[in-house]
């Protein structure tokens, strides 16, 4: 979740503020072929919240699968739904409702608000921008020293930073703000009633630890998977679905032994790594690791996995090793046991956690990043042009196939769609007629598909169709029977 400094947890980012024409393109692109629309856009959006269109939510899907798969096809990994709303003594043990903060400061002229670690951050890459080294090398040390809010608000006070909105220097105190949604359960809105949207998923994974345990007989070393969404009000979202206050998480908590979670950590970061570059196709060379410097109190370890995203280095994934925090403040709070008693030996112990924690929406925005490209391609009249592709791992694409009867009579849109159907009982196949063939291909580069076959006269005599590779763009000829094994042989290579 972050890192507890001065009282409060602070949580990490790197992320440089530079802008980019990538991000702008992927954000045209995402709207313009249905990957991710602004939430309720036609009332003028809702700040932090996005909806997945046709193409985005199988992109999406084909993440969650992918990592379900890699966590839960195994035999000591079950997985759980728990529910999103859960008992309030839940975050209290968990200490999110002491700590789960941001320290938050107001201008009293625009009435705007902001993370105050955040507009220093803004204020320092400001000063590179100016090329005023000294001074920016100045407040990061000051930034980098601040033991509590009077701190921060001392920095911005000292420095004039001014209000990105109204340019005054008007400032509130520096307070901290709860990330937790509240609501109530049922008719009466009392205190009484008080529930949160959870922050995140791994306190369904500790309260049911036992459950599971005893239901699916396993035994430490064993982990817990579960996918779902998690809700922050966090005070600034930005860059398109980075920070967001609605997402998806996918977080694995991993029970082990005491004395032998060195070893699993190494473990779970190298497996980790492994996922995001072996199973996503994520360039090695935009990820590195970033092991916390500052601890949390209960933790052992802790790195990140950060992706280069257009606007600088932002977290993907945290990989912790927790101890027995979670367990001991649950048995704590909730008077139940959650220990592992070994039947045979009659060792008894509460188990330590490492925690792979993912954002399932922050990997599909690093995923579209790492996917987009503009390159110069020849066109049939010896000349070039510029395409732009979508390079997802075939098996992560939303459509695997597009059938492109090459016209719209003589037979062929007959042939194409039987071809189709026959696609469609095992892959996700689009079906184009409109416009030139190369024209079609591009359409198709643009949303990623990795496969085009184009039905032509030579079709309909020798059943056999041409075969297009996205990336490579070749093409080769390939008989209808063996279709389908050929697509599914290249979506494994
Ligand atoms: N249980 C530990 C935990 O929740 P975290 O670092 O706060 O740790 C894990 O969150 C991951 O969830 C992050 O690495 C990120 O990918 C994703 N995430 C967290 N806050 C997010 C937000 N506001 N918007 C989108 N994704 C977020």
């Amino acid at each position: 979740m972050g890192v507890r400094i001065f009282g409060q947890l602070i949580r990490h980012t790197s992320l440089s503020m530079a802008s980019s024409t990538t991000l702008d393109a992927i954000l045209s692109l995402s709207k313009r072929k249905g990957f991710v629309y602004q939430s309720s856009e036609i009332y003028g959006g809702l700040n932090g919240c996005w909806d997945f269109g046709p193409l985005g939510v199988e992109l999406l899907r084909n993440i969650k699968d992918s990592w379900w798969k890699a966590m839960t096809y195994r035999t000591d990994i079950v997985g759980i739904d728990s529910s999103i709303l859960m008992h309030p003594r839940v975050w209290e043990a968990s200490g999110h409702l002491q700590q789960f903060s941001d320290p938050m400061i107001d201008n009293k002229t625009s009435k705007s608000r902001h993370r105050a670690d955040n507009l220093i951050e803004e204020y320092i890459h400001r000063l590179r921008a100016k090329n005023k080294t000294a001074d920016a090398e100045r407040v990061e040390s000051q930034l980098a020293a601040a033991q509590n809010n009077d701190d921060l608000h001392r920095i911005i006070v000292d420095n004039a930073i001014p209000d990105p909105v109204s340019g005054t220097t008007d400032w509130t105190e520096v307070r901290n703000f709860n990330l937790m949604f509240e609501t109530h359960v049922g008719p009466v809105a009392d205190a009484a009633n008080v529930v949160y949207l959870r922050p995140e998923t791994a306190q369904g994974i500790f309260v049911n630890f036992k459950n599971v345990m005893d239901a699916a007989r396993m035994k430490p070393p064993f982990g817990i998977a579960q996918i779902g969404k998690s809700f922050r009000n966090e005070i600034n979202t930005k860059n398109f679905l980075f920070r967001t206050r609605e997402f998806e998480q996918m977080e694995m908590q991993f029970f082990v032994k005491p004395g032998s979670e060195g070893e699993w950590f190494d473990y779970w970061r190298q497996a980790r790594w492994d996922w995001f570059v072996n199973n996503l196709g994520i360039k090695a060379d935009h990820l590195h690791r970033k092991p916390h410097e500052k601890l949390a109190h209960y933790a052992a370890a802790a790195e990140d996995i950060e992706y280069l995203f257009p606007f600088g280095w932002g977290e993907v994934e945290g990989i912790h090793s927790r101890t027995d925090f979670d367990l001991a403040r649950h048995q704590e709070f909730s008077g139940k046991k959650l220990e592992y008693v070994d039947t045979v030996t009659k060792d008894r112990y509460t188990p330590y956690v490492i925690e792979t924690a993912v954002g399932a929406t922050r990997t599909f925005m690093a995923l579209l990043c790492d996917a987009y490209a503009e390159e110069e391609v020849p066109t049939g009249d010896g000349g070039s042009e510029t395409r732009a592709v979508m390079r997802f791992a075939p098996s992560l694409a939303p459509v695997t196939a597009a059938v492109l009867p090459l016209v719209n009579k003589d037979g062929m849109p007959e042939a194409a769609q039987a071809i189709m159907r026959n696609l469609q009982r095992s892959f996700r196949v689009d079906y184009d007629t409109s416009g030139a063939i190369g024209r079609r291909y591009r359409r198709q580069d643009e949303v990623g598909t990795p496969f085009c076959i184009t039905i032509d006269g030579e079709t309909l005599s020798d059943s056999t169709v041409t075969l297009r590779d996205r990336d490579t763009m070749q093409q080769i000829r390939v008989h209808t029977d063996a279709l389908s094994g050929e697509i599914r042989r290249r979506l494994e290579a």
